[in-house]
């Protein structure tokens, strides 16, 4: 295997090179849906699976003997980013850049492509390879699920990937169950009554109100939820008022609740909406809370954990395996798993002895390789799948 990939990285490092330098926001991932299809138009095996989508594709390759089928997935989409690397494929279009690592994704998966479609004759089962878009905005998986994903490309188990810059090149990371946060947002607005910033007395002031609230709603997590467990609940924004003598009629407050575990988040959202009521009657204010669950955790699954290991090990040795930390960020992927068992990994992106730039900096840049190491990954999870690694 290793030489199929020695003799493709020049052309996976190009197709990163014309993604990165052409970046495009969600759900308007136009030209880069065409350069994925021109490229597996041209592959031997492959066919698209029709779904009427505006933007994202997903494709089939059909192997040549019985077998599961096997799902991986990349995310295409780019954030609002102005980049500030100069490096020649810098980002052609002011203040819009592939500040997370998608077009390394999506690279990655072209390259799984070319190197399962020269292997399709010993191939045990077919491969559905799905671009997404709209990763960023966590409506993509939705979007394709909705699409019929499932009905038209059933899948027995899918595989996915994030570059993780915390991680060195030439590593991969690898965690049973829980990986990533799932979400929930909220809108808490706290009605009172406005008058005179002279006559307090005559008003319910719900300025005062939503600062006492801000603090209580720190107890959801120190004191509701385990230390043993992850959960982050942040108020990010608050609005209210205008003039300095002025008690106003409403505060609205947004924020977000992050969890691991199903009891976690249902314990928490129940004190999150007995504060917000409690609290607020007790300033003679009113709370209504809306609440938005977005998305689940990234869940891994436990039968799917030793296939990815010898996947890995097959990609990147077995020295060069890492226990992933998690990541209280969000990743839609999790839209996935309800239907089907699923698998992601955290591919080591960083260069060595840097201070590697986060993700959505605007200085972000995967070490040069990983969209190499990611297609062996994503391949290696095909034949592992297989049983044939
Ligand atoms: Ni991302």
């Amino acid at each position: 295997m290793p030489d199929v990939f020695t003799r493709l990285a020049p052309e996976i490092q190009k197709i990163e090179a014309q993604l990165h330098a052409q970046p495009e926001l969600s759900f308007e991932e136009h030209a880069t849906t065409r350069l994925i299809e021109e490229v597996l138009m041209r592959l031997p095996g492959f066919s698209r699976a029709e779904l009427g989508l505006t933007t994202g594709t997903v494709w089939r390759l059909t192997g040549m003997k019985s077998g599961p089928v096997v799902g991986l997935r990349a995310d295409i989409d780019a954030i609002r980013q102005e980049e500030q690397v100069q490096r020649p494929d810098r980002s052609k279009y002011a203040g819009i850049m592939h500040a997370c690592g998608h077009d390394v994704h999506t690279a990655a998966l072209l390259g799984a492509a070319m190197a399962l479609s020269e292997m399709r004759e010993s191939l045990c089962g077919d491969v559905v390879f799905i671009f997404q878009p709209a990763e960023e905005i966590l409506q993509g998986a939705k979007k394709l699920i909705a699409h019929g994903l499932f009905e038209k490309a059933p899948l027995d188990m899918l595989f996915g990937l994030h570059n993780q810059p915390a991680l060195p090149f030439g590593t991969v990371g690898i965690k049973e169950g829980p990986l990533m946060a799932g979400k929930d947002d909220f809108v808490l607005e706290l009605h009172g009554k406005g008058g005179h910033g002279g006559m307090p007395e005559s008003c319910t002031d719900p300025i005062v109100a939503a600062c006492s609230l801000v603090n209580a709603l720190q107890t959801v997590v120190s004191r509701n939820v385990s230390p043993l467990d992850a959960a982050v609940l942040s108020v990010c924004s608050i609005h209210g008022g205008t003039e300095e003598n002025l008690i106003v009629d409403k505060v609205r407050l947004t924020g977000s609740l992050r969890t691991m575990h199903e009891a976690v988040r249902s314990r928490a959202l129940e004190r999150l909406q007995a504060i917000c009521e409690t609290g607020a009657a007790a300033y003679e204010c009113r709370a209504e809370l809306r609440i938005m669950p977005l998305n689940g955790p990234v869940d891994n699954s436990h039968a799917m954990t030793a296939i990815a290991k010898r996947a890995a090990a097959a990609a990147c040795g077995i020295e060069n395996l890492r226990v992933a930390q998690p990541s209280m960020g969000c990743e839609d992927f999790a839209a996935y798993a309800p239907y089907v068992p699923s698998f992601f990994y955290f591919l080591g992106s960083g260069e060595k002895e840097v201070d590697n730039p986060l993700w959505h900096k605007p200085d972000f840049r995967c070490a040069s390789g990983t969209a190499v190491m990611g297609a062996k990954l994503l391949t290696s999870s095909v034949l592992a799948a297989q049983g044939t690694i």
